[in-house]
C-alpha cells in the first residue's frame, strides 16, 4: 500500500490536541483511498525548550528535511519570551525550508458562524497567497545608540525580484486552478461562457510604499500579461482589502500579497470564515517540504480541556494530503467537516461546540 510519511509536530499548548485528532482523520480516511499515513512525532516547543535551553536541536531541518509534509499543531507558550519559539522554530523552518508560500483559504462553511450581515458561503470563498519569505519578517535592521535617547530601530522589508516573481507566479496558477471546472464565483454562466476570467487580486500599498510594491507591481503585470493572459488582474490597497473583507468579500477570488500585509488580512479573513477554530494554513516549498498549520495559536488557556476546536488542524490536515497528490481524499476530509460544521456544532469557538475537541475529531472521522 501506498505509505505518506508525514513529520508531526505537535508544539505548544492546545497543539498536541488538535494535531491528534487530525491525524485520527488522517487515519481514518486513508485506507479508503488506498494509502497509509505513517506519522513521526518531533517534539519541538516551549516545553524541550524550557527543559533544554535549546530551541530546535543542530539535526532538525535536515531530519524534517526528509519529509515531504510536516503536520504543525501550534508554537508559542506562556513561560517563553514573546519572540523565541515564533523566530526560533516557526520563522527558521518556513526560511530555512524555502516555504516561500504560505497559502491561506478562506472558505465560510455556515453562515450561523460569520459574523458579517447577510454573508454566506457563496460570499466568504478566496485564498490568500502569502509571500512567506521575505518582506518584513527577514530579521533585517538593527538598533542604532539602543537605550539611549538617540535610539533607532531599524526594521527593513526585503523584496527580491526572485522571491516576489516566485510568489506571483504561484499565485496565477492557482488562480487558473481554480477557474478549472469551476467558474469564477462572482460570474453568471453566460459571462463565463463569454470567456470571464479567474482574478488575481494584488493587494499592497503602492501609494505609500513606493519602491516595494513599486517591485511588485511591475512583476505582476509583466508576468500577467505574458504568461497568464486568462487571469484578470485586479489590485486593491491593503487598508482597502480589510474594508472589503468586510463590505464585499465576495469580489474576491485568489489574493497575492507581501509577508506582513499577508499575516494581518489573513487573521481578519480566518474571522470571516468562522473563527480560529477552522482557519488551516500551508507553508509551501512546491519541490521540496511543506508544512501545515491551523493558524489559531497555541491558546494555552484551554490547554488539556478537550475544549479547543480541532477542525482547523483537520483542514490543515485536509491540505496536506491534496499537498500530497490526495486530492479524493482531502476532499472528503472537507466535506466530512462541512457535514460537522453544520449538522453538529452549535459554535466553532473553543468550549462552546457542544462536542470537545475528541468527539469533533470523532465526528469528522466517521463521516469521512
Ligand atoms: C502566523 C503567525 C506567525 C506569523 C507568528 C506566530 C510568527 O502569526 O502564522 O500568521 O506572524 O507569521
Ligand atoms: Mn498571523
Amino acid at each position: 500500500m501506498k505509505t505518506h510519511h508525514v513529520a508531526v509536530i505537535g508544539g505548544d499548548g492546545t497543539g498536541p490536541e488538535v494535531v491528534r485528532e487530525a491525524i485520527k482523520v488522517l487515519d481514518a480516511v486513508a485506507p479508503k483511498f488506498g494509502f497509509k499515513i505513517e506519522d513521526t512525532p518531533f517534539d519541538f516547543g516551549g516545553d524541550r525548550y524550557l527543559r533544554t535551553g535549546e530551541v530546535l536541536p543542530e539535526s532538525a531541518v535536515a531530519d524534517l528535511r526528509k519529509f515531504p509534509a510536516i503536520l504543525l499543531g501550534a508554537i508559542g507558550h506562556p513561560d517563553v519570551k514573546p519572540g523565541i519559539l515564533e523566530k526560533g522554530i516557526l520563522l527558521r523552518l518556513r526560511f530555512e525550508m524555502e516555504q516561500y508560500i504560505n497559502l491561506r483559504p478562506v472558505k465560510l462553511y455556515d453562515e450561523r458562524f460569520c459574523p458579517l450581515k447577510d454573508k454566506a458561503p457563496e460570499h466568504v470563498d478566496f485564498t490568500v497567497i502569502r509571500e512567506n519569505n521575505e518582506g518584513l519578517y527577514t530579521g533585517s535592521g538593527g538598533f542604532v545608540f539602543k537605550g539611549t535617547p538617540h535610539e533607532i530601530a531599524v526594521q527593513e522589508s526585503i523584496n527580491t525580484r526572485r522571491g516576489v516573481e516566485r510568489c506571483l507566479r504561484y499565485a496565477f496558477e492557482v488562480a487558473r486552478k481554480r477557474r478549472e471546472g469551476r467558474p469564477w464565483k462572482g460570474l453568471t454562466p453566460d459571462e463565463v461562457k463569454a470567456g470571464k476570467k479567474a482574478q488575481l487580486t494584488l493587494c499592497g500599498k503602492t501609494n505609500v510604499l513606493t519602491y516595494a510594491f513599486d517591485l511588485w507591481e511591475r512583476v505582476f503585470h509583466e508576468i500577467g500579461e505574458r504568461d497568464y493572459p486568462d487571469v484578470k488582474r485586479d489590485y486593491a490597497h491593503v487598508d482597502a482589502t480589510t474594508m472589503w473583507f468586510v463590505k464585499n468579500p465576495e469580489w474576491f477570488d485568489v489574493i497575492v500579497t507581501d509577508n506582513m500585509f499577508g499575516d494581518i488580512i489573513t487573521d481578519l479573513g480566518a474571522m470571516i470564515q468562522g473563527g480560529m477554530g477552522i482557519a488551516a494554513g500551508g507553508n509551501i516549498n512546491p519541490t521540496g517540504t511543506s508544512m501545515f498549520e491551523p493558524i489559531g495559536g497555541s491558546a494555552p488557556k484551554y490547554t488539556g480541556k478537550n475544549a479547543i476546536n480541532p477542525l482547523a488542524a483537520i483542514c490543515a490536515g485536509a491540505m496536506l494530503l491534496d499537498h500530497l497528490g490526495e486530492a479524493k481524499a482531502a476532499a472528503a476530509i472537507e466535506t466530512a467537516v462541512i457535514k460537522t460544521v453544520r449538522e453538529k456544532l452549535k459554535s466553532l469557538a473553543a468550549g462552546k461546540m457542544g462536542y470537545g475537541t475528541r468527539e469533533v475529531g470523532d465526528l469528522v472521522a466517521s463521516m469521512v
